[in-house]
């Protein structure tokens, strides 16, 4: 099949796997739009490293990272309709499945542009090690969203995206929401009704804890958490432009909208 400009049956067909009464609650979209998280949060703004161009997930070492531990079967979604659309690469494939997928579980439009190109081979992987790790502090989740190009606006409200599916027990388990399967606001509703203590970590930073001790929130969080509690149209705005923005990471495109290697596009700059 020869390039084609049409991504509207391609998305009309990822619409169509979504529902799938054997995975989880009942959907298979959480698991694309963390595909598509992870393939572009490997990005690196300082060595231009990383992000979706490239597809590089497909290689050994990147989809044997621990933080990519079951996207394996978000990828074996999509194989089908790989092989319908084959003009497609699957750099631009995965994103579109995540934006596809917010969209159709109620969630904002997201601006999505293709040109992404496959690596052929695994010169172009970044290390594993970059996404977050849940189970370290705030200094790491900072440290890898700020690499990223974010701010902690950003990061609240890309985390809103835990509106959506569940923790398979690799570390975590069950779902953040009653509702895995719409995106709403609920998520931040839910962090307002816990009871937040202020507190300064042996590092001298200042933090929230439950009382429990067992959440934690970075202190420039609650404004921003509240804010996205009260206005579900003002999170969904925030979020459509971080996730836009996540999915373009590094994604340098020449004038026929292809896109090229970041270290080639920095080269030539
Ligand atoms: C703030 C740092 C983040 C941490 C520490 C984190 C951690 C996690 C963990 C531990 C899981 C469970 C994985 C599993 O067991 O299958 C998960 C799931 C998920 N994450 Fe995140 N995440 C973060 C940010 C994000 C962002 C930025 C997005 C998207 C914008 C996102 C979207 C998702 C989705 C949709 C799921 C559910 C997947 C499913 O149901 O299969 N996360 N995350």
């Amino acid at each position: 099949m020869a390039a084609s400009n049409d991504y509207e049956p391609v998305r009309a067909a990822i619409k169509k796997i979504l529902k799938n009464d054997k995975h989880d609650d009942g959907s298979i979209g959480p698991v694309l739009v963390r595909l598509a998280w992870h393939a572009s949060g490997t990005y690196d703004q300082n060595t231009g490293t990383g992000g979706s161009n490239g597809a590089t997930m497909r290689f050994q070492v990147e989809a044997a990272d621990a933080a990519n531990n079951g996207l394996n079967l978000a990828r074996q979604f999509l194989e089908p309709i790989k092989h319908e659309f084959n003009w497609i690469s699957y750099a631009d494939l995965w994103t579109l499945a995540g934006v596809t997928a917010i969209e159709a579980m109620g969630g904002p439009q997201i601006a999505w542009q293709p040109g992404r190109v496959d690596d052929a081979d695994d010169r172009h992987v970044p290390p594993n090690g970059r996404l977050p790790d849940a189970s370290q502090g705030q200094d790491h989740i900072r440290a890898v969203f700020y690499r990223m190009g974010f701010d902690d606006q950003e990061i609240v409200a890309l985390s809103g995206a835990h509106n959506l599916g569940r923790c398979h027990g690799y570390g975590f388990e069950g779902p953040w929401v009653p509702n895995p399967v719409r995106f709403s606001n609920t998520y931040f509703k839910l962090l307002l009704r816990q009871h937040w203590k202020q507190r300064t970590t042996s590092a001298g930073n200042v933090q929230y804890n439950t009382s429990d001790g067992e959440l934690m929130m970075l202190p420039t969080v609650p404004p921003h958490v509240e804010t996205y509690a009260a206005d579900r149209d003002v999170f969904f705005r925030h979020f459509a432009l971080a996730f836009a923005k996540l999915l373009e990471l590094g994604v340098h495109r020449g004038r026929d909208g292809t896109a090229r290697r970041n270290d080639l596009a920095r080269a030539r700059l």
